[in-house]
C-alpha cells in the first residue's frame, strides 16, 4: 500500500495540485498549503540530464521545497534512464512521497526532442525509464503523469501500456500531445482509461486532470468517471484557495495573502527570480471584492518591491 492508497483509503479520493513550471514553485506551493491544502503536491519537473550536468546549480532549484508543501512528489523528465536513476539517488534523501515521470508535456521542444509526451511515440524508452525509476526508487511508489495519445487516441496501445507497467499511481490530461491545449479534456475518455485500468492494473489509482475550476467539479469529476482523485492546475491561479472549498474570502485576507506571498518571494527567491516574474500572482489574490481591478492595475504599474509594499499598506485595513 502507498501513501496515495492510505489518502485514498481515507478520504475516498486524492487531491492534487498540479506541477506548473514557472507557476507551482515552492513559495506558491506553501501559499496554496496554508489557504487550502490539497492532498498532494508536485514539484516543477527537474530535467535529469541537466541535474546530471555541469548545469546542476541551475535546475537544482526544483528541488527546493519547505515543510509546509509536504506530501511533495517530485517530478522528473528526461529521456535517459541511467540519469533517472542517478538523480533518484539524490532525490530520496530529500524525502519525497513519491516520484513521478512526466509523459504529458506537450512543449514543442520538449515533444521533439522525444521527452514529455514524446515519449508515447517510443514506448520501448519509456517502460526502460520506468523500469530504471523503480529500481532505484526503493520504497517510493512510482506515478507516471501523461496525456490520451501523441495525436490519436491510443486507449489500449498507450494508457494500457502504461497500466501493464505495474505503476502505483497515473495522472491522465485528457488531452492529445499535439492537441496542447486547443481542445476541451475529454473526461468521458477517462472512464473507459478506468475501465481498463480494473482489467488490467487494478491497484493502479487514477487521477483525471483537465480544466478543473472548482474543488466541486473536481469530487462530481472523479463520482461521474469513477476516478481515484482529480489534479487541479491552471485554475488555482484564479482562486488560490480552491483546495479550501471556501467562497467568502474577504478583500483583506485577499491583501494579506499577496503580502505573504511576496514575503515569501522576498526571503527565498529574490536573487534568483525577477519581481516581474511575481507580477502573474496578482490576480490569484486579488479578485472578487469591488475596486480589486484598480488595486490590481495600480500594483502592475509600479516597478519596485517597496511601493508595491506600499500600496498593499495602503489598502490594509
Ligand atoms: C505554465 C504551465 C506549466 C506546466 N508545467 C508542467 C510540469 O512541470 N509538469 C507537468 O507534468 N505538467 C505541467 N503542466 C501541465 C499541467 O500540470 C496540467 O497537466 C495541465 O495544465 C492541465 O490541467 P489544468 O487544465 O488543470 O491546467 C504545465 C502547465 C502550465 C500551464
Amino acid at each position: 500500500m502507498s501513501i496515495y492508497d492510505d489518502i485514498k483509503k481515507e478520504k475516498g479520493y486524492v487531491t492534487a495540485l498540479a506541477p506548473m513550471e514557472g507557476v507551482t514553485d515552492s513559495v506558491f506551493r506553501q501559499m496554496v498549503s496554508k489557504l487550502g491544502k490539497p492532498d498532494l503536491f508536485f514539484t516543477e519537473f527537474l530535467n535529469v540530464e541537466g541535474f546530471c550536468s555541469k548545469g546542476r546549480d541551475k535546475v537544482v532549484h526544483r528541488l527546493d521545497f519547505e515543510d509546509l508543501e509536504r506530501p511533495v512528489v517530485v517530478q522528473l523528465w528526461g529521456n535517459v534512464p541511467e540519469y533517472y536513476a542517478k538523480t533518484i539517488d539524490y532525490v530520496k534523501e530529500l524525502k519525497p512521497v513519491g516520484i513521478d515521470i512526466n509523459m504529458g508535456c506537450s512543449v514543442r521542444d520538449v515533444l521533439s526532442s522525444g521527452r514529455g509526451s514524446g515519449l508515447i511515440k517510443d514506448k520501448v524508452l519509456a517502460r526502460e525509464i520506468i523500469s530504471a525509476v523503480k529500481e532505484s526508487s526503493g520504497d517510493l511508489p512510482v506515478s507516471v503523469k501523461t496525456r490520451l495519445g501523441y495525436d490519436e487516441l491510443e486507449l489500449e496501445g498507450w494508457i494500457g501500456y502504461l497500466l501493464k507497467q505495474n505503476l502505483d499511481m497515473l495522472t491522465i490530461h485528457g488531452r492529445l500531445a499535439k492537441e496542447g491545449y486547443s481542445t476541451p479534456s475529454r473526461w468521458d475518455i477517462l472512464k473507459d482509461c478506468v475501465n481498463l485500468r480494473n482489467e488490467i492494473s487494478p491497484d493502479t489509482l487514477i487521477l483525471g486532470n483537465g480544466d478543473i475550476k472548482s474543488f466541486e467539479q473536481g469530487t462530481e469529476c472523479v463520482k461521474k468517471y469513477s476516478l481515484d482523485g482529480f489534479m487541479v492546475g491552471r485554475y488555482i491561479l484564479n482562486d488560490p484557495w480552491l483546495f479550501s472549498q471556501r467562497k467568502d474570502i474577504s478583500k483583506e485576507e485577499r491583501i494579506l495573502a499577496l503580502k505573504d506571498h511576496m514575503n515569501l518571494y522576498v526571503n527565498k527567491f529574490k536573487d534568483s527570480k525577477s519581481y516581474n516574474s511575481q507580477k502573474k500572482y496578482i490576480k490569484a489574490y486579488i479578485n472578487n471584492f469591488d475596486g480589486a481591478g484598480e488595486l490590481r492595475q495600480e500594483l502592475l504599474e509600479v516597478s519596485d518591491l517597496e511601493s508595491f509594499f506600499q500600496i498593499l499598506d495602503s489598502h490594509s485595513l
